[in-house]
């Protein structure tokens, strides 16, 4: 009765916030099992973004929620971004679902199984179904227990903040996450200590608009964001040897963390500067508060301070009102950025957001054409800059054996997976790793450290 089984949809703060449940409610008792069919309880972690991704949830738990004839004791969870945005009229389409648990509410989850178990245990029928997507204030310091796992971890990711407050009139961020509250520099600092004492080398700082962190808690000193400044002491701490974060806005590229890049060797050299749309009218419309020129100065300026810099980034193709002229923009501002990596999605209207009751909708076709379009540019991209790395000498991070359990794997400081033979004393070292071959999402190669590569060197 207590083995749980979790599926996540999703971004990395959905991830990060499974990880926090599994934590807590192993802390409980609970086991968390891999093996969905040998679960008495599913939680599915979900997400709002597009349509697409909610169906895939509702789709799932109404197929899950036939496990409940044979077995009345199941209970099916349904947590997060879909939980918050869409409360107990989720019960509409699925009556048996036995707990709907919102973005600030993850904390309680355990709680809620631990009386529902005993309700069971205890023979009461089953009640109403537990619907909890209230605010709390303080919740985005709940999310911080990091996995349990016997095996050591080497890359980590901490989060740093919760909501957004930026009110893009496409997304539904805001009400599924919330305003944004960050956490305590301190609490933030005290939890990467922990980490590198257990073995982790590299922390990926985490939030919807992580540049944005602290402006309501922290003074700016000597022009230095609270951002950056969380930067530097995450730098400062001994065993972390890398640093990442995710999700920036382009706004948060000022001088301080343009400058940053130059004076911080951890920080590695890639930056996800989601740029949605390269045509300033479309900018306009979507409330994003930046033009076509200053993405590109920010892409400019970051290439200058470190010039071998990746880019990722995301676009929206077929907003309301996007022409083939503001499409012409998206995509001459896409091939001159030069991305390594790019998450391209057609617009999906998300009810209740300001884009949502826009006219003149772009047809299907036309958004799949506009997203083919991108990614046929992108796959050259990545084909030319994988080339461009064949034979060169990249520093790797061994995270521990791959997939097969046969090689070691591990991501350079532009990201990318690589698979190498290795000794496992190495894992957790920063290697130089020569680059022979490619695939398409993945670079093999050999360790030039002579006597220590292989065991058999
Ligand atoms: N700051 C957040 C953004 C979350 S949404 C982060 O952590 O990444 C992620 C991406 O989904 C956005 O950058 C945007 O490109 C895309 N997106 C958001 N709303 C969308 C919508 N209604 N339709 C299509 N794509 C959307
Ligand atoms: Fe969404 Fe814009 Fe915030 S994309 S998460 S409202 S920065």
């Amino acid at each position: 009765m207590n083995r749980v089984y979790i599926k996540t949809y999703g971004c990395q703060m959905n991830e990060r916030d499974s990880d926090a449940v599994a934590a807590m409610l192993r802390a409980r008792g609970y086991r968390i099992v891999q093996d969905e069919e040998a679960c008495d309880i599913m939680l599915l972690n979900t997400c709002s973004v597009r349509d697409a991704a909610e169906q895939k949830a509702i789709g799932k738990a109404g197929y899950v929620s036939h496990r409940k004839k044979k077995n009345p004791d199941f209970v099916l969870g349904i947590l997060g971004c879909m939980a918050q945005n869409r409360g107990a009229e989720l019960l509409d389409k699925l009556p048996d679902v036995d707990l709907i648990v919102g973005t600030q509410k993850f904390h309680q989850v355990p709680d809620y199984l631990d009386n529902l178990r005993a309700a069971r245990e205890a023979g009461v029928p089953i009640g109403e179904t537990i619907v909890d997507i209230a605010e709390e204030a303080g919740s985005q310091n709940t999310i911080r227990d990091h996995l349990e796992t016997e095996e050591r971890q080497i890359s980590a990711f901490v989060s740093i903040q919760q909501g957004c407050n930026m009110d893009c009139h496409f997304c539904i961020v805001p009400k599924t996450r919330g305003d944004e509250r960050s956490r305590p520099m301190d609490d933030i600092i005290t939890e990467c200590r922990a980490l590198a004492q257990r073995g982790v080398r590299e922390i990926t700082l985490l939030g919807q608009i992580v540049t944005s962190y602290g402006r309501r808690d922290y003074a700016h000193t000597g022009g230095v964001s609270p951002f950056v400044q969380l930067i530097e002491k995450v730098h400062a701490i001994d065993g972390i040897e890398r640093i990442r974060f995710t999700s920036p806005h382009p706004r948060g590229f000022k001088e301080d963390l343009v400058e940053a890049y130059g004076r911080l060797p951890k920080l590695c050299e890639y930056v996800h500067l989601p740029m949605q749309s390269g045509s300033n009218r479309i900018l306009k419309a979507m409330n994003r508060p930046y033009s076509r020129e200053r993405y590109q100065e920010i892409v400019d300026s970051l290439r200058a301070v470190r010039p071998d810099m990746y880019f990722s980034t995301d676009i929206i193709v077929g907003f309301p009102g996007e022409t083939d002229e503001d499409f012409e923009q998206t995509r001459e501002l896409f091939e001159a950025c030069n991305y390594d990596m790019a998450y391209i999605f057609k617009y999906s209207i998300r009810t209740g957001t300001p884009a949502a009751v826009l006219g003149d909708q772009i047809a299907d076709e036309v958004k799949e054409h506009r997203n083919q379009v991108l990614l046929d540019i992108l796959r050259r991209n990545s084909e030319r800059r994988t080339a461009a790395l064949i034979g060169t000498v990249e520093e790797v991070l061994v995270e521990g054996p791959d997939k097969t359990g046969q090689h070691f794997t591990g991501r350079t400081r532009g990201n990318r997976v690589t698979i190498f033979d290795a000794d496992p004393r190495l894992v957790g070292q920063l290697v130089p790793l020569r680059i022979e071959r490619a695939s398409v999402s993945t670079l093999y190669g050999e360790l030039i450290l002579a006597g220590v590569g292989t065991e058999a060197s």
